[in-house]
């Protein structure tokens, strides 16, 4: 088999720690005899864009498998970026794509990962392509997601005057106020990260609690909470089972539902903490945005939540069907350089200028709807629960 003659592949089942006696190498289509911890799937000299070579490796993938395991689709040609995320979004939504290798006759394994490319030690003996993907349900279960948060819980938290804070902070507080939140309301931040949401609704006068799975997370909003002078309560657990009985005035919920490898379920249980009568502020990524849209074409190895992302009119839908009424609709957070310049001005002219200009074509998406889509990058819509 071409990928385990080459010395990179030893190296990446050290990376795996899979045994070898449970490497299973087929040929795409083939059904293996047992399940593999790692299972190898020959492409043959096919187009890595090819649509009956992604049919191929997901028959193997389901027929031969194990929980957990990670699949090799290795190819004998040398493939470009855009080539490569053809196989990558044919095989999702069952697989996700973690790893990527180039191989040219001569010169050095490339090595294509979340953060970058780099060039192995390996000269390639023959042209080729690899790439490593594993059950999009492994990906984003919930074990990954919360030791996914825990081990950058720190990143998320961000410093002030690192490049990302002031960013982070401006729409976080956007959400909060466009959730509206009356004095001794109760409120809940729902995936709170770091809290910065429900730090805001606080200060504008909200008893709020908050909760994200990771504990490190939790940490930081009762942190994060105490050095802004307001009190948040903050517990561990998932949307998809709130560990708050509620019912809650008001839900915010900011950039988690992609993170989620079900979003019925996800709404299910964030709608069902929201009172009769109550309001939910839900926003997340907009697939249709520029940026997301090159990517997908472009960049071999994306994080799992921007393939996992849902449309704004795919959330709306589900919350009408929950008895919600979708009361506005927006795109929000204009690509940089603009929210990073409103956080960062101390002036208050400029400041509530660039506010201005941000809320206008907020609020000329809303009258204009999904023409401008492709200019935000993250969607937000508030809803109102029917009340009984
Ligand atoms: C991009 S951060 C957003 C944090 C915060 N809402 C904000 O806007 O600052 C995503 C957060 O969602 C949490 N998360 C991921 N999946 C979740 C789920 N199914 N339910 C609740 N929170 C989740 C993660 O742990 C992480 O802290």
């Amino acid at each position: 088999m071409r990928a385990s003659a080459e010395a990179w592949s030893w190296e990446l089942m050290r990376d795996l720690g899979v045994d070898p006696a449970r490497v299973v190498e087929v040929a795409a289509g083939s059904e293996p005899a047992t399940r593999a911890a790692l299972l190898v799937v020959d492409a043959g000299d096919r187009r890595a864009s090819d649509g009956a070579l992604a049919a191929g490796v997901l028959k193997s993938v389901r027929a031969g498998l194990a929980s957990e395991g990670h699949v090799l689709v290795v190819g004998g040609r040398t493939e470009d970026a855009p080539e490569l995320c053809s196989l990558r979004n044919a095989l999702w939504p069952h697989l996700h794509v973690v790893r990527a290798y180039r191989m040219k006759r001569g010169e050095p394994v490339l090595r294509i990962e979340l953060g970058g490319s780099t060039r192995l030690p390996h000269v390639a003996t023959s042209d080729g392509y690899a790439v490593l993907a594993l059950e999009r349900l492994v990906a984003m279960s919930p074990a990954t997601t919360a030791q996914k948060f825990d081990k950058n819980a720190a990143g998320w938290n961000g410093v002030p005057g690192a490049p990302d804070y002031a960013h982070f902070r401006w729409m976080r507080k956007l959400l909060a106020v466009l959730g509206k939140p009356r004095r001794g309301e109760s409120a809940l931040d729902a995936g709170s990260g770091a809290g910065w949401v429900g730090i805001e609704a606080a200060k504008m006068g909200a008893v709020v609690s908050s909760f994200d799975p990771s504990p490190e997370m939790v940490k930081f909003v009762l942190a994060n909470a105490a050095s802004e002078g307001v009190k948040v309560e903050g517990r561990v657990g998932f949307c998809e089972k709130p560990p708050f009985d509620g019912p809650f005035d008001l839900v915010l919920n900011s950039g988690v539902i992609s993170f989620s490898p079900d979003a019925d379920v996800f709404l299910d249980g964030l709608c069902g903490v929201v009172k009769p009568g109550g309001r939910l502020v839900i926003g997340d990524l907009n697939p249709r945005s520029r940026g997301m849209t090159r990517r997908r074409t472009q960049k071999p190895i994306v994080p799992v939540r921007e393939m996992n992302a849902s449309l704004r009119e795919d959330v709306e839908r589900g919350l009408e069907r929950r008895g919600f009424r979708v009361e506005w609709r927006r795109f929000y957070q204009l690509t940089s350089p603009v929210p990073e310049l409103i956080h960062r001005s101390k002036s208050r002219v400029v400041q509530g200028g660039l506010l201005a200009a941000n809320r206008v074509a907020c609020a000329v998406d809303g009258a204009l709807g999904s023409p401008l889509a492709p200019l935000f990058d993250s969607w937000i819509l508030g809803a109102t629960k029917a009340a009984r």
